[in-house]
């Protein structure tokens, strides 16, 4: 019998010839598996037919939108997920979702080799792979764009002799990942860095237009997650579809930066989130609120750390593990709602209140509800200044 091996199918190019490749070289029988995380695009039944048409012997369309949004996209938010400060973690979050279907999917039809179509430069291997070591250490894995001569040109001709179905995917001069949190563009001609983004990769978002009306949106946040928009109850996966509409016709969330790969290399990106730029400017302005001022620092640099873990490939590791109970733990009292106002690429915070507050007012006032006592400063600024007072002290000693 010939071997089953499960491959991640995005109906591309590279992931098309793939299964042609793996069917006709390795002799393989092909279990192509599709996983919606909200991409969009395609009809997914059109994707399917594309992997039946390049010999797939089987196909499997999986439906992961909530999943996505609830296990992948809200713990993003919680931990303010943005890579070097900027990045959402777009296509981040979503391979370790896909990795877990591809293990069910092997496990279910007895396949011992699992496939994906990244390169070997990037960082997408990284999450695939390490992903299903963590999940199904049992299961090979192999990667034929990387590991095996199959180049674009050759896919391309490969594709064209026996007459596979992918027109479609070769327009496109970009690289293009996305999914409901957002969307990645890179390659192509945004490879000359000093080139201004080009009008035509956007999709999520309108052009910014300051002469267009504002939007001002409630959201409502429970325990750091969303859980209504302008008072009407909503699901995490509503939250980000909704506000990816709103603030998308806005222009909001997009960004064009220069990023380090985990492989070392330099490389420019373009990405489009405005529904989770949205969120998590409306969820790092309530956790300002809320945080005690400590809490508040250190979970800034846990922030971090949690989204260069996850960029790196490591969602399953035992340090980004940790993190997620420490996220969670200072969330529980991340409650309360933000305005924020959509207008010219821009989601501006505009009012913050709720259950969760520290803000006092008749701390804060500088009005005649003020209550605090400010006799305290003068003893608290001498101990407080004391280490500074004794080392300034000491080096006017030493320069005299
Ligand atoms: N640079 C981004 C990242 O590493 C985007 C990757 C997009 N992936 C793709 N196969 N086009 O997460």
């Amino acid at each position: 019998m010939a071997d089953r091996i499960v491959l991640a199918y995005s109906g591309g190019l590279d992931t098309s010839v793939a299964v042609a490749w793996l069917t006709e070289k390795m002799s393989a029988e092909v279990v192509a598996v599709t996983v919606d995380v909200g991409q969009g695009g395609e009809d997914l039944d059109v994707v399917r037919q594309r992997a039946l048409a390049c010999g797939a012997a089987e196909t499997v369309v999986v439906d992961v939108r909530d999943q996505y949004a609830e296990r992948y996209c809200m713990p993003a938010l919680l931990a303010n997920g943005l890579y070097m400060d900027r990045y959402p973690l777009i296509s981040a979050l979503s391979r370790p979702l896909i990795a877990e279907h591809l293990i069910q999917v092997a496990r279910r039809t007895g396949a011992g080799t699992l496939a994906h179509g990244c390169t070997g430069k990037g960082n997408d291997q990284a999450r695939f792979e390490i992903s299903l070591a963590a999940l199904g250490d049992e299961m090979e894995i192999i990667a034929p764009t990387r590991d095996t001569p199959i180049s674009r040109d050759f896919a391309i001709g490969f594709a064209a002799e026996r007459g596979l179905p992918i027109e479609a995917s070769r327009r496109s001069p970009y690289s293009i990942d996305q999914n409901m949190w957002g969307r990645t563009i890179e390659a192509g001609p945004l490879e000359d860095t000093w080139a201004a983004p080009m009008p035509d990769i956007w999709n999520y978002t309108r052009d910014p237009d300051p002469a267009a009306e504002p939007d001002e949106v409630t959201i409502t946040f429970e325990a750091g997650l969303p859980t209504a928009l302008d008072d009407r109850p909503v699901t995490p996966r509503e939250a980000i579809e909704q506000l990816n509409v709103r603030a998308g016709r806005h222009g909001v969330g997009r960004l064009d930066m220069m990023e380090d790969r985990l492989v070392g290399i330099k490389t420019r990106e373009c990405y489009e989130a405005p529904g989770a730029i949205t969120l998590i400017t409306a969820h790092r302005e309530l956790e300002s609120l809320t945080l005690e001022k400590e809490l508040l620092r250190y979970k800034r640099g846990v922030d971090q750390r949690w989204a260069e873990l996850v960029y790196d490939g490591l969602w399953f590791s035992p340090l980004k593990g940790c993190l997620d109970d420490f996220v969670a733990g200072a969330n529980r009292v991340v409650t309360g709602r933000v305005r924020l106002r959509l207008h010219a690429g821009q989601a501006v915070v505009v009012g913050r209140d709720g259950e969760g507050s520290l803000y006092d007012l008749s701390l804060a006032s500088y009005g005649a509800e003020d209550r605090f006592d400010q006799s305290q400063a003068r003893g608290f600024l001498a101990l407080w200044g004391l280490p500074t007072r004794l080392a300034a002290r000491r080096d006017a000693r030493l320069k005299s």
